[in-house]
């Protein structure tokens, strides 16, 4: 076993030992690792591919004598490995560290990973990274992974580094376990599907880890239904033209279907993870309409054959709505321009456009699995537009289909995919399916959750906790309510842990299983919301700082620096691309505003402003909340081209901007006039800012700083807030300075609560502490 042959060096076991003492008996790590090569061994570590050359070391280390020394590296994934499946425990949580130092003169990335598995079915996650070249010295690389599928029996930690060629040393491997990270899963709860058995089938997202163990028992006991989170996407089930790869999927499946799981089948044509060559070229054009017709169909068909008699239904088109559509009226015209719309329009007739993509791959699959019940699968149905275009599409194919004879309509289904937060109206949810079931189709709720924006790093407030459960609440009181026309009410997985939105905290388990209130209000919605106290609070308004100064726009001015930055982290569409971080100055005539928005690729096509790339900015001078614009507000868009849209027109005296583009991102620099009120240091403003990310003439995602009611284009009331700090020199004669930095932040309202948090978790952030300790003193 690894613990018996690791050999703790005495300065650290002494500094360590000493450490651990301090520390209640409870908050004692179970089981740790600690390699330091001491002993001149290499400690269980292991070339990962073979070829590295792997010897201990004098020539420098982090601590003691000894490191050991990496050479030989011939791809980016190479390095020195270690096995830890003997310490570690399935469900937990593990503190992982690692010091590493190039021998190279050029700088290059390091990665800290872990690999679960061997073989095909092996994953990886990169759990810590760091840049370093020689000059840099020692450089800490550390992560935590919670370990939620242990089966494999093979688990190793390793260090890579982008250049495939790169030599380095690596000291100080410790391994830990967070303490109080065990899974708490309670299977003396109510369970949701016998609790909703008679009103729809509860289902769940799984992957392959949610099979196994103490997360399949929480499967078994809470879902009926499953839907793949990606097993059955094109992308995972075709490599190549004709080829499958079918196993994965089959394996999960039979396994479900044993357990007496109903499966959903998720998704037959989408434009995300498929294999680009279905409908598009090599230089990424569209194929022909022919060829792309050929793809299609033999796709839906040989995959809903496949599973023909397991699924009980399938997503057939997935998101093939734009958001926002500007004419909702016309289906078409809303249609995404898709590889598969594009690839349908070259060579189509006018004027069905390649519109007609919809139809063919709901009749190949209804040719190839007569069995299974057809959905159209989409997010943001709660847009009224959007289901607008949806209900019509729907409407359009079913009735043609009819008029040719069929007795059974073509799409049975319409699932909202659900993901949601807390903002999300739930009249509007409700419009929406009150307008699908008007239909005549069924509905399924295919992918719930609900995130939580402003989540701290370590997990929601007890307040942001109930929120979420009174927005589940609200939603599954209307589920029921329409549970008639309610086939499934699927969860986008079961955990905070494992969620694609984990850092939104968006489920009803948290990652170590144990349920939070939002499973309490979906067991009983019309007992959690009795006890709520729902009197609309004004929700938290976030506050930031502006600095004094006046910046030169477009020269990167370094005064930028001495403004903090704002994170633009709050999502409003399902999809989260659009991301960035700003700053703001302000001097006796304007306000400055610079954002660094994250953008793989810049669009500019769209016709309208928001279809493009851009940012919005939002002020009210006043600060007078009013729900319309008054003369005090102001509304201004700049696009990634630097065309600018503003509300006054032209934007008041003054209006500037600038833009630059670099590789992955845009930088958007503003200057807006005050045009009502004089600025003074002190003076509070409402203020907002929205990064819009688009691709191919729509936007794809929006995030925005501090109103999240989609609504801060029309309605001031809800933007955040902005104080204008004092001009450094007079900063010193106040009484009471106002400093810009982390301490005084953490004193604001989104941020106090979470800071309280950390407390209470005392004993993980002790050990975090101790490892720290132990450092400091090694180093002198
Ligand atoms: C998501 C998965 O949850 C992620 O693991 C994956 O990286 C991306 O896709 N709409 C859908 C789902 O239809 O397939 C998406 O699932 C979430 C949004």
């Amino acid at each position: 076993m690894l613990m018996r042959e690791l050999r703790f060096g005495w300065a650290v076991a002494a500094a360590l030992a000493g450490c651990l003492l301090t520390l209640p008996a409870a908050a004692q790590p179970q089981t740790q690792i600690i390699v330091n090569f001491e002993d001149g061994s290499a400690q269980g570590f292991e070339p990962r591919a073979g070829q590295e050359v792997l010897e201990v070391s004098a020539q420098s280390a982090k601590s003691g004598r000894y490191a050991l020394q990496v050479t030989g590296r011939k791809q980016d994934w190479n390095g020195p490995s270690l096995r830890i499946d003997t310490i570690v425990e399935e469900g937990a949580e593990y503190i992982v560290t690692a010091w590493v130092h190039a021998l190279g003169p050029d700088s290059s990335n390091f990665r800290l990973s872990t690999q679960i598995g061997e073989g095909a079915s092996a994953s990886y996650a990169n759990l810590a990274a760091a840049t370093a070249s020689f000059n840099t010295g020692w450089v800490e690389l550390r992560g935590s992974y919670r370990y939620s599928n242990t089966s494999s029996g093979y688990i190793t930690l390793y260090i890579e580094n982008d250049t495939a060629d790169a030599e380095y040393l690596i000291d100080d491997i410790t391994v830990q376990k967070k303490e109080g990270s065990d899974v708490r899963a309670d299977l003396a709860l109510p369970s949701l599907k016998q609790l909703y058995q008679d009103a729809f089938l509860i289902g769940t997202a799984f992957s392959p880890q949610d099979l196994h163990g103490v997360r399949f028992d929480l499967l078994r006991h809470h879902f009926n239904a499953a839907t793949a989170e990606n097993m059955m996407k094109p992308v995972t089930l075709q490599s190549a033209p004709g080829v499958y790869a079918f196993d994965g999927a089959d394996q999960a499946v039979q396994t479900l279907l044993d357990a007496g799981l109903a499966l959903h089948g998720h998704t037959l044509a989408w434009h995300q993870q498929s294999p680009v060559w279905l409908n598009t070229d090599a230089r990424g054009k569209p194929i022909s309409r022919q060829e792309a017709e050929r793809n299609l169909v033999q796709y839906a068909r040989d995959v809903a054959v496949h599973f023909a008699g397991k699924v009980t239904s399938w997503d057939v088109l997935n998101e093939a709505m734009m958001d926002n559509p500007p004419n909702p009226s016309s289906w078409q015209d809303s249609l995404r321009k898709s590889g598969w719309f594009l690839a349908f329009a070259n060579g189509a007739k006018a004027p069905q456009g390649g519109a007609d993509y919809v139809a063919a791959v709901f009749l190949a699959a209804r040719e190839a699995d007569p069995s299974a019940v057809l959905y159209y699968n989409d997010y943001n149905l709660d847009d009224q537009d959007k289901a607008q275009a949806v209900a019509a599409m729907v409407k359009q194919v079913n009735e043609e289909y009819l008029a040719q004879g069929h007795d059974r309509l073509l799409i049975e289904g319409v699932g909202m995919q659900g993901h949601y937060h807390l903002g999300t109206k739930a009249e509007d949810v409700e419009a929406s399916l009150r307008r699908f079931i008007d239909l005549g189709v069924r509905v399924s709720i295919t992918e719930l959750d609900v995130t939580v924006g402003s989540a701290a790093k370590q997990g929601l407030t007890p307040q942001q906790e109930l929120q979420q459960a009174a927005q589940y609440a609200r939603l599954f009181q209307i589920y029921k309510q329409y549970a008639q026309h309610i086939d499934r009410v699927t969860f986008w997985g079961m955990d905070d842990g494992t969620s694609w939105r984990a850092p939104q905290f968006p489920l009803l388990f948290r990652a170590d299983l144990s349920a939070k209130p939002a499973f309490f209000a979906v067991a009983d919605p019309e007992g959690f919301l009795a006890g709520y106290d729902d009197t609309p609070q004004a929700p938290a308004v976030r506050r930031g700082r502006a600095a004094y100064g006046t910046p030169q726009l477009g020269s990167d001015d370094a005064l930028w620096q001495q403004a903090e930055p704002f994170a633009i982290d709050q999502m409003l569409q399902a999809w989260d691309t659009a991301s960035g971080e700003a700053r703001v100055l302000w001097d006796k005539h304007y306000l400055y505003v610079r954002v660094q928005a994250g953008d793989d690729v810049p669009h500019s096509s769209g016709a309208q402003a928001q279809d493009r790339d851009s940012v919005e900015v939002f002020l009210d001078e006043a600060n007078g909340k009013t729900s319309a614009f008054n003369a005090d507000d102001a509304r201004y868009l700049v696009d990634i081209e630097n065309r600018a849209d503003a509300y006054p027109e032209g934007g008041g005296e003054g209006f500037a901007s600038a833009v630059s583009v670099q590789d992955h991102g845009y930088t958007v620099e503003l200057k807006l006039p005050f045009r009502r009120v004089a600025p003074r240091a002190g003076r509070i403003i409402g203020f907002d800012i929205q990064i819009n990310d688009a691709q191919s003439g729509a936007r794809t995602g929006a995030a925005i700083w501090n109103d999240i009611s989609g609504n801060a284009g029309q309605d001031p009331s809800r933007w955040g807030e902005i104080e204008l700090i004092a001009p450094a020199d007079e900063q010193a004669q106040t009484a009471d300075p106002v400093i810009a930095g982390p301490a005084k932040r953490q004193a604001q309202p989104a941020l106090g609560s979470a800071a309280l948090w950390g407390l209470a978790a005392g004993g993980a952030i002790a050990a975090v502490a101790c490892a720290i300790l132990v450092r400091k003193r090694k180093r002198k």
